[in-house]
């Protein structure tokens, strides 16, 4: 057979290969690492992995790359940012360093709400260009898939307008994106002051928001049938301030109904035992886990759900106190890590900055991190079969970083190793 590209002489391939499930517990220490690898690709996808000699004895092909004894390994797969918003949230950062609380701001209607007067504001235009330059940069450093959420919008209008930029974005960038709506991200300013709004907004969500977006995604006409075949999630943000539990219940019940897979931010700060509402309704993932209680990592391991965390918005908030990761990954459960990038708790778009603040603060093994940023993190938005990891058949997203030791990733905080990215077969890097 004739491949299109074969990338071969990787001092290690870490292929990050993995059964039918994701990663749990001790085997997020596993990345099958074949010495002196090669990869072929043919028509965008993986045909061969193995060691470099054999591979090119194997097969004949149009291009090769030399990765000239340094490491080769999956593109990493973001599985949780907020990267369409207008604007920026610096005065806040300023409140935060003289101790003011993210809570509180967002209750005294700035946070996430000033977020959400700026992009109400914005045009389509502006949301894409501000955008674009937020996923070059994560480009750079190493992403080519992300999950996106709207959430900035919080009236059908805006979260429209979002979710077209997203489309936008998703057709336009080599960065490919999976959507994900979250309406009920915070209570919008003109639900404030009302009594009962939080619940007539969070029927809005699931009477008519829902119903419009579902409709959406199955028409050829809009989003140009982008988001058709294609995973497509629905979150809440299930804490003080923003949704209580039996709000969040009842907007996955009504997405699940829909067709939409599930995701839910919880346990940030305060556990209102949204882990275990999540993990009943089959979410994909949960995020944030702070606070999470054991019998709640219990039932994690017992599920099918990842856990997705994000020690950037820790680092963001000078905090000392992350989720007990540890204790997750030796209990068994399946981690992804995520940046979390959004304009109040996390402007980050680096991941293997993650790496690093998970590595010190979480204690995880550069093996962990490296799994929980590519295969696992596939797993938490529903692209496992095609992407996360170097195996036959799976879509040829692979980086060849300016190392020969795959731990550096994590231990040179604030580098970027990335030397060459191939997305779909295709050198864009
Ligand atoms: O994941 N916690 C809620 N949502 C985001 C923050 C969004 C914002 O502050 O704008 C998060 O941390
Ligand atoms: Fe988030």
């Amino acid at each position: 057979m004739k491949v299109d590209l074969i990338i071969h002489n990787a001092k290690q391939l870490v292929t990050c290969a993995s059964s039918s499930e994701a990663k749990k517990g001790a085997l997020m220490r596993e990345l099958s690492i074949v010495e002196n690898g090669a990869v072929a690709i043919k028509d965008r996808k993986i045909v061969s992995v193995g060691k470099s000699d054999e591979v090119l004895h194997e097969f004949s092909t149009k291009e090769t790359i030399d990765a000239k004894g340094k490491v080769v390994c999956p593109a990493f797969v973001e599985c949780h940012t907020h990267i369409v918003f207008a604007g920026n949230r610096l005065n806040e950062f300023e409140l935060k360093i003289k101790g003011a609380d993210y809570l509180e701001i967002l209750e005294n209607g700035g946070g996430i709400i000033s977020t959400v007067s700026q992009t109400r504001k914005a045009s389509l235009k502006d949301l894409v260009q501000q955008s674009v330059r937020r996923l070059d940069q994560m480009l750079k450093l190493g992403t080519a898939t992300a999950e996106i959420k709207t959430g900035y919008g919080l009236d059908l209008k805006t979260e429209l307008k979002m979710l077209d930029a997203i489309a936008e974005l998703d057709k336009i960038h080599a960065v490919e994106i999976v959507p994900t709506f979250l309406g009920a991200h915070a209570i919008p300013p003109e639900y404030r002051e009302v009594k009962r709004g939080s619940d007539d907004y969070i029927d809005l969500i699931c009477e008519e928001m829902l119903p419009i977006i579902a409709d959406l995604r199955q028409s050829e006409r809009n989003y140009k049938g982008l988001f058709k075949n294609k995973p497509f999630f629905v979150d809440v943000f299930c804490e003080k301030n923003a949704f209580n539990r039996a709000q969040s219940k009842r907007v996955l019940e009504t997405a699940k109904s829909l067709g939409f897979g599930l995701k839910a931010h919880v346990d940030e700060f305060t556990n209102l035992g949204g882990a275990q509402m999540a993990i009943e309704l089959g979410a994909t993932s949960i995020d944030h886990l702070d606070v999470i209680s054991d019998e709640e990592i219990e039932m994690l391991v017992n599920s099918n759900t990842i856990g997705v965390i994000t020690p950037t918005v820790n680092f963001n908030f000078g905090s000392c106190e992350f989720a007990d990761v540890r204790k997750m990954i030796d209990a068994g459960c399946a981690i992804a890590l995520s940046t979390d990038f959004n304009p109040g708790s996390a402007p980050c778009p680096s991941l293997p900055n993650a790496m690093a603040i998970a590595c010190r603060y979480q204690k995880l093994l550069p093996c962990e991190a490296l799994n929980a940023s590519t295969i696992n993190a596939a797993f938490a938005i529903g692209l496992s079969a095609t992407h996360g990891s170097i195996e036959i058949g799976k879509q040829a997203d692979i980086l060849i970083l300016d190392t020969d030791d795959y731990r550096q990733l994590a231990y040179e905080f604030g580098w970027n190793l990335v030397e060459t990215l191939i997305k779909g077969g295709k050198k864009i890097i």
